[in-house]
């Protein structure tokens, strides 16, 4: 069941996804090297408890953070703990939701810890061209899986794996709702997307294989390869002519 937002429904979830934006805006300016995972963790609590919100993604499904901290070879979902030390030439994705007057907001960028090697630079922009590709020509009408088509098609030709088992998703009063949005799929298929509509769209890209384990602890999700993996979220709205992203 997809739940289409009304005008008024959007302007309050604007706000949410404000909160998501600022947040990482924040993130981006402090994160360095030396600093730990849960560190991250508290900057983005802080961050979105002073602005009004709630950091949905703490307690979700059990989840025990506010924010998903993912470095390197981890795709998604990464626990964020006091003994990771972020040092120069990691990737970090921070994936983080905000939840404010009744709807969530949520989005991830891939943040560079100092120099990282020219491959995992070339990795993260082109994870941020893969949802620019994907939400192409995106706009009331348009067919569900022509976006995982373009964000393939972008991906592989530049040899990367698109992880399968974790996709993008509408979002609303539930920070996952229907529909699913994978990162991959054939042209012209899926449901006809309708005005109001809100989705996250979020590549989740692979250096090398895109084949995942999850670790004993029953969340982060590795490459099975150990190559590295970017990640770029962005919450949308589906409009008569295009898209407007909430929290750019
Ligand atoms: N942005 C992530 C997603 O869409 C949020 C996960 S929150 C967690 O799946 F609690 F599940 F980690
Ligand atoms: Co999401």
């Amino acid at each position: 069941m997809i739940y289409t937002k009304s005008e008024k429904e959007i302007d309050l979830m604007r706000e949410a996804c404000k909160v998501v934006k600022d947040t990482l805006a924040f993130v981006g300016s402090k994160i360095c090297a030396g600093m730990s995972t849960k560190e991250v963790d508290e900057l983005v609590e802080r961050y979105i408890r002073a602005s009004g919100a709630y950091p949905s993604c703490l307690g979700y499904g059990g989840f025990p953070a506010s924010a998903c901290v993912s470095v390197n070879e981890t795709v998604v979902h990464g626990i964020p703990t006091h003994d990771r030390i972020l040092k120069e030439g990691d990737i970090v994705s921070v994936d983080l939701c905000a939840y404010k007057n009744g709807f969530h907001g949520d989005a991830c960028r891939t943040f560079k810890i100092g120099k990282v090697a020219p491959e995992h630079e070339k990795l993260i922009k082109v994870t941020e061209e893969c949802f620019f590709k994907g939400i192409e020509g995106l706009r009331a009408g348009t067919p569900l899986f022509d976006i995982g088509y373009r964000v393939q098609q972008h991906a592989e030709a530049h040899g990367y794996g698109v992880i399968r088992s974790y996709t993008g998703h509408g979002i609303g009063r539930e920070m996952h709702e229907d529909p699913s949005v994978p990162n991959y799929g054939r042209k012209g298929t899926g449901m006809r997307l309708r005005e109001g509509t809100v989705l996250c769209v979020e590549p989740m890209i692979a250096l090398g294989d895109w084949r995942v384990k999850i670790l004993d602890d029953e969340w982060t999700a590795v490459t099975v390869d150990g190559k590295y993996a970017a990640h770029y979220e962005n919450t949308l709205v589906v409009r008569k002519d295009g898209v407007e992203i909430l929290t750019l």
